[in-house]
């Protein structure tokens, strides 16, 4: 059954908005499917680096997007039969993923497989256009959102945890000018759905977030 019928948590918001993290812990909560639309667009992206298309040839690119053989399972996501759950995290991938996102006949090649997974019992879908263009009907839909700064730290910190070099300025640049991106393209541009809550977690810390947007959810379905 993947019928409108079925209830949808959208929850969308900028890089690093905690977003993805909070999803997740919904879903739990819920007892609902998980969709992280953005390991789609990384997909996409690593799978064309990997094959040599460049990441504006936008009809190469849609073409290995609409054959995509992603797998996700036990917190981790198959490329065909390549583990790739560590390679879509890296900064190179995450900035072609901002890039292939940009071209509407890849966003197209993805539209079908993200709204498949809306099945029983529920779905929380993490995203950019999860409210405003993929599922525009959901119940319930959250707009999360944190200053440059606030992103830019949490990142920081993310990276100084794995072992790796940072700067803080040059992440707060580059959260800038992803959010810019992802903000003026033409298709499907980053911005809350009408009906979205917005929710601003710069001083919020994550179980804080989980339980307002599960209150939101709550309070939308009349549970
Ligand atoms: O959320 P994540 O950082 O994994 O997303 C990677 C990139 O994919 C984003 O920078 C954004 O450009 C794109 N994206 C998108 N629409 C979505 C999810 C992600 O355009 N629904």
């Amino acid at each position: 059954m993947n019928a409108p019928s079925v209830p949808v948590l959208t929850i969308d918001g900028p890089s690093a908005s905690g977003k993805g993290t909070v999803a997740e812990r919904v879903a739990r909560a819920l007892g609902f499917h998980f969709l992280d639309s953005g390991a789609l667009y990384r997909l996409t992206a690593l799978s064309a680096m990997q094959a040599g298309v460049a990441l504006d040839d936008e009809a190469g690119v849609a073409k290995l997007a609409s054959a995509l053989p992603a797998r996700f399972g036990d917190g981790r996501v198959w490329l065909a039969d390549a583990d790739v759950t560590e390679a879509i995290r890296a900064e190179a991938v995450g900035e072609g993923a901002s890039k292939v996102a940009a071209l509407p006949a890849v966003r197209a090649a993805l539209l079908d497989r993200q709204r498949a997974y809306r099945q029983a019992p529920g779905l929380v879908a993490d995203g950019r256009d999860m409210g405003t263009v993929i599922f525009p009907d959901a119940p319930a839909k959250v707009f999360l959102t944190a200053s440059a700064e606030a992103r830019a730290e949490r990142r920081y910190k993310q990276l100084i945890e794995k072992g790796n070099s940072a700067s803080l300025p040059a992440l707060v640049a580059d959260m800038r000018a992803r959010d810019a991106r992802d903000t003026a393209r033409a298709v499907a541009p980053l911005k809350p759905a009408p009906d979205a809550l917005l929710l601003d977690t710069t001083h919020m810390d994550i179980a804080l977030a989980v339980e307002a947007v599960l209150a939101h959810y709550r309070e939308q379905s009349k549970i």
